[in-house]
């Protein structure tokens, strides 16, 4: 599925401007600057694909991704704090509940959780979201580069703690650093199983 081609599809804006549901997706959510984008940038193998940058809240539509024809990898704008207008912010908020509720040929939403910071209230109430519109989500760590391995474990007790909580969610979680390589591979694998 990584070895085609991988194309931009589309910015979305409201939820009429979603491309046709005809192929699984798969998308990644999470706080802004949890490394969503630089995720997808890693997974494809393609550096400046998805706009990756240190300012909070950078992405700021939903964006598509193709591989060839077969499925589609959707990058979300980043909730929690972000540096743009609280107007602005309310209303990429609502786009991205809608489209996690909405969404028929979501095959699976990758919940991506920081591993310095764990799991934040924002993040439990996506959960939430997720659990009740039935979205099967799987935990990500992230930028595991930035911390030991003594606190990684810390990490994924919480974590998995969390989890129980959650009756859409998968109980194994994917540990991933987009700047080392780490789960990369087997990240590409789930996604490559999904359809
Ligand atoms: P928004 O679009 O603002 O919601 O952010 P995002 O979740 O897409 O995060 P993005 O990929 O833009 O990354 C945010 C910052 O974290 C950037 O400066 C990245 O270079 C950095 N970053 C992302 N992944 C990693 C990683 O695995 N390791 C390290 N060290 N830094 C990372
Ligand atoms: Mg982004």
């Amino acid at each position: 599925l990584f070895a085609g081609p991988v194309d931009f599809v589309k910015g979305v804006v409201a939820m009429d401007g979603l491309p046709p549901a005809d192929r699984p997706e798969v998308c990644f959510a999470g706080r802004s600057n949890v490394g969503k984008s630089s995720l997808i940038n890693a997974l494809t193998g393609r550096k400046g694909l998805a706009r990756a940058s240190n300012t909070p809240g950078r992405t700021q539509e939903i964006n598509y991704f193709a591989l060839g024809e077969q499925a589609y990898l959707v990058d979300l704008p980043g909730y929690g704090f972000a540096k743009a207008p609280v107007a602005v912010v309310a209303k990429w908020q609502a786009l991205l509940k809608n489209y996690l509720a909405g969404r028929a040929t979501l095959r699976r939403a990758f919940a991506l959780i920081d591993s310095r910071h764990g799991v934040k209230e924002v993040d439990h109430e996506i959960m939430k979201l997720l659990d009740r519109s039935a979205v099967p989500f799987q935990v990500v760590l992230t930028k595991t580069d930035k911390i030991g391995r003594e606190a990684l474990a810390k990490v994924i007790q919480q974590v998995e703690d969390e989890l129980q909580k959650h009756p859409a969610a998968y109980p194994e979680l994917v540990v991933t650093s987009s700047d080392k390589g780490e789960g990369i591979a087997t990240l590409r694998a789930i996604i490559a199983g999904l359809d």
